[in-house]
């Protein structure tokens, strides 16, 4: 897919306000309520599932902002999901390690460098308010080569999504997310693609980038 042409972040730094929320209250108070559901439809799961395979992700690898699902068609041989919910993470079939940490009010991940051959995250980075800061930790719990992928679509909790998320349409938010990724320097250039054009359902898009080598 072309880079979108105006990227809505400027260079090197993001417009004031832009990582605000409506609802500012610590994030386990809003993910408290247990919430077996699926945030996107069917279609777009499959393609979050077919992504995964098609790109290889396998050995040991973390699932960030996870809930009861992570998609896969095949799960990998380890899978550690971190998020804020215990109970719908201790619900996840394929997880084979849980952890509950708010990215947002630490960054820093609690695993050791290059601790994972991938990591994914499935709609929800529109809800990081330290993008930058979490891309750059998954970069050093990678091994050098592994890839993180984002998949989103259109929908989201809005009064927990910032605001400049809000703001943009889905070509800019794939603009916001590869920004995300060149800011924090620890990746190759991320891939952008619409992964379902022509659905009827909800919209899957993804960015994905390879943790720079060295
Ligand atoms: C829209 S749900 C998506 C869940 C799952 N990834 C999926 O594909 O269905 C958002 C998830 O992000 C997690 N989350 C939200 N804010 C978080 C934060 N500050 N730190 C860690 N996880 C967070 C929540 O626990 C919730 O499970």
């Amino acid at each position: 897919m072309d880079r979108p042409a105006a990227p809505p972040p400027s260079p090197g730094g993001f417009p004031a306000g832009f990582f605000d929320r409506y609802d500012d209250e610590p994030d386990g108070t809003f993910y408290e309520p247990l919430r077996l559901v699926t945030h996107i439809d069917d279609g777009a799961i499959a393609a979050v599932g077919q992504l995964y395979t098609e790109l290889g992700l396998t050995g040991a690898v973390l699932d960030l902002m996870s809930s009861w699902v992570s998609h896969f068609e095949q799960p990998p041989e380890a899978l550690t999901v971190l998020g804020l919910n215990a109970d719908e993470l201790a619900r996840n079939p394929d997880a084979t390690a849980v952890v509950v940490h708010d990215l947002n009010a630490e960054p820093h991940l609690p695993f050791g460098d290059a601790t994972f051959d991938a990591a994914t995250c499935c709609v929800s980075v529109d809800y990081l308010v330290r993008p930058v800061e979490v891309f750059a930790d998954v970069a050093r719990v990678l091994r050098p080569g592994g890839l993180f992928v984002c998949t989103f679509s259109n929908r989201c909790f809005p009064t927990k999504a910032v605001r400049g998320w809000l703001a943009n349409d889905d070509r800019g938010r794939l603009a916001i997310v590869d920004a995300y990724f060149e800011q924090s320097g620890g990746f190759d250039r991320a891939v952008l693609a619409h992964r379902n054009p022509g659905a009827r359902g909800d919209p899957l898009y993804a960015a994905w980038a390879a943790r720079r080598a060295g």
